[in-house]
Formats: C-alpha cells, sequence, structure tokens
C-alpha cells in the first residue's frame, strides 16, 4: 500500500484554504492508503511563538483535524515535535541541500520581502525539514494545495541526491497529489491573491468562525462596480468569489449567478448573501465538532499517544537504515 504524509503548520485555526487545500483529502485518503498526517510545529517556530501559543496552536491544529473527519484508527495523526527522527533525518538532508538552490525557493523570497528583519536559517532551510517530514515515512503522496508544489519538487531533488550519493535506491519519489485533480488554490476574500492567515484581517474565513463572522467577512468581500457588457472577463476580486462559489456551493447555485454575471444583471449583494450561508452550511458540522472536542482533553491526549507511537516506529525504521547507509558504527 502507499504512503502518504502531509502536514498544517501550527499557526492556529484552520481557514477554508486549508480545508479545501489540504484536509478534506485528508480525509478521503484514510481510506484507502497508509496515511501519516501531522501537525508541524518545528514549522512554526520560525516565527518565535511564544511557549503558550505554541501548544494552544498545536491543539486547535488537531483539534480541527478530528473535527474535520480524520479518524485516528484509520490515519497515524501526530505532533511533529513528538518524532525527534524527523529531526535527525532534516539535519543529514541539510548536509546535501545547497544555499543557493535554497535561496532560490519562492516561499523563501516571498517571506524574505514580507519579514525583511526575521531571515532566520529555519526560514532557507524549511523545504529540507518538510522533504524530511516526508521521507522520514517513505511517502509517495502528499495531499497540498498548490503554493506547496515546489516544496513537492525539492523534496524529490534532496531523496534523489541522497540516494544517488550513497548509490542507493532507498526513498521513493513523493509527488502532490489531489486525487488526479488540479492542486487547488482557494483565494482570500480581499480581491488579491490566495486566502491565508497571515493576508490580514477579513481574508481569510476559518473553519470555527461563527455565523455572524462569516457574514461579515463576506459581505465586506472586494468586487468592483459590476459588468457593462455581456460574457465580460470578471476581474480578479470578482473571479474569486466565484471560485469560492464553486468550493461551497451546488453546481446550480453557480451557474445561477454565473449567469446573471454574463447577462450583466448580477447583484453582489445577493452573491455574497448566498455565499456566506452556504459557507455557514458547509462548515457548520464541523464547527460544531471543535467546540465539542476542544474540551475532551483526555480523548486528545490519548489520540496524540497513540498517534506519537505510530509515527515513531515508521520513523525509527527509516533512520536506522539511514544511519547505516551512511555509516555509522557503534563501537
Ligand atoms: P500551511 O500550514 O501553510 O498550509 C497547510 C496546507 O493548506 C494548504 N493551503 C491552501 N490550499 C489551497 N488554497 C489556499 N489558499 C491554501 N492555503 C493553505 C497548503 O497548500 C498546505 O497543503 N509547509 C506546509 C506544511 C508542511 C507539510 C509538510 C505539508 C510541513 N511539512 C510535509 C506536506 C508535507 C505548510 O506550510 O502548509
Amino acid at each position: 500500500m502507499e504512503t502518504v504524509v502531509s502536514g498544517i503548520r501550527s499557526t492556529g485555526k484552520l481557514h477554508l484554504g486549508n480545508y479545501y487545500g489540504a484536509v478534506k483529502n485528508f480525509v478521503q485518503m484514510q481510506n484507502e492508503y497508509a496515511c501519516y498526517f501531522f501537525i508541524a510545529d518545528f514549522h512554526s517556530l520560525t516565527t518565535h511563538p511564544t511557549p503558550a501559543d505554541l501548544h494552544g496552536n498545536v491543539k486547535q491544529v488537531l483539534v480541527e483535524y478530528l473535527a474535520a473527519g480524520i479518524d485516528p484508527e484509520k490515519a497515524t495523526i501526530y505532533v511533529q515535535s513528538d518524532v525527534p527522527e524527523i529531526s535527525e533525518l532534516y539535519l543529514y538532508l541539510n548536509m546535501n541541500a545547497y544555499v543557493g538552490e535554497l535561496e532560490r525557493s519562492t516561499s523563501f523570497k516571498d517571506k524574505v520581502r514580507a519579514n525583511p528583519d526575521n531571515v532566520n536559517a529555519g526560514l532557507l532551510t524549511y523545504p529540507v525539514l518538510m522533504a524530511a517530514d516526508i521521507l522520514i515515512h517513505k511517502a509517495t503522496k502528499v495531499p497540498v494545495g498548490k503554493d506547496q508544489e515546489q516544496h513537492l519538487e525539492m523534496a524529490r531533488v534532496f531523496g534523489n541526491r541522497f540516494n544517488r550519493l550513497y548509490s542507493k535506491e532507498f526513498f521513493p519519489e513523493p509527488y502532490a497529489f489531489n486525487f488526479a485533480e488540479q492542486l487547488v488554490k482557494i483565494p482570500g476574500l480581499d480581491g488579491k491573491g490566495k486566502m491565508g492567515k497571515s493576508e490580514g484581517e477579513g481574508n481569510a474565513i476559518f473553519l470555527s468562525d461563527e455565523p455572524d463572522v462569516i457574514r461579515k467577512k463576506v459581505m465586506r468581500a472586494v468586487t468592483d462596480s459590476g459588468p457593462t457588457e455581456n460574457d465580460e472577463v470578471k476581474p480578479q476580486s470578482v473571479q474569486n468569489l466565484f471560485d469560492l462559489l464553486k468550493f461551497v456551493s451546488s453546481n446550480d447555485t453557480f451557474k445561477h449567478f454565473e449567469g446573471l454575471y454574463n447577462d450583466c444583471n448580477i447583484r453582489y449583494g445577493d452573491l455574497k448573501k448566498q455565499l456566506a450561508e452556504d459557507i455557514i452550511l458547509a462548515n457548520a458540522p464541523m464547527r460544531e465538532k471543535i467546540n465539542f472536542i476542544s474540551n475532551d482533553t483526555s480523548y486528545l491526549k490519548q489520540v496524540a499517544r497513540h498517534g506519537a507511537l505510530k509515527a515513531r516506529e515508521s520513523a525509527s525504521n527509516t533512520i536506522r537504515e539511514v544511519r547505516e547507509i551512511i555509516g555509522f558504527k557503534s563501537f
């Protein structure tokens, strides 16, 4: 059976981008593959969270994984820092990751531009840690959103380079996966690019948002003054709302608003109202479970412990072999 690995950085609540880009696939994949889904708390250290925030955020993602339907009996759910073998593999892979190629990564360049005062080495080697997450379980499939494609390419480079260096077909090649569909990019509400936590207030809708918060955010979404000619190309901000509609609403609803737009009869207020209600409906079962599971500390503890044991079993097998291949021997 093929192995699947994926994770979410523990920087707080999950938004619709995380859900439709990644977690929804996790839920589908757990029935067909050997799945490892983790909470990337090592990765979150690049932004220096306080100890209290760190733990709270890890808990939040764990709760939301469970609320979204990841089943700890089917998939292995774990916290990255509970598996120290990952950091050991990260160290080894760092020895043959080159500074030049890491500096050329798009996500690194974006981070440098956004936070020029915090260009730390962890940011530079972020793709190496991500490769370690994936290769530690010898995974071949990685359910992620479109923004992670380049990281997957780097994971293949690092795995192949290790194989070549030691003349051994050890790590298989991991590929981004979305059930043969294109990888997903969920747009934000600011009329620009993708939905993301750090893209500013109101851009992201979280799975845990209350209905009124969702209504307010959607009603404030950026649009233009409306089309003036039939079948006009949509500006980015309006296209974004239609893209969201495609994910949360029925096909009929989507076609209805598409028709109104093409005939210049669209009223953005109506579209937004429908979009907000459909998001609320789609999120409702998860939102209720989030509240419920958050309070069950003993269940969360049991899930995390069980997941850590299973993940370490797989990770320690890989590390034992890696040490042998590299040539570490005990006296
Ligand atoms: P992170 O935490 O930024 O995002 C987690 C997942 O959500 C997806 N995503 C989106 N998909 C579509 N549209 C969006 N607007 C959107 N925003 C976020 C991301 O593509 C991702 O799949 N580096 C990873 C975490 C990670 C990881 C790994 C993933 C660490 N190690 C190993 C896979 C395998 C990250 O920062 O994701």
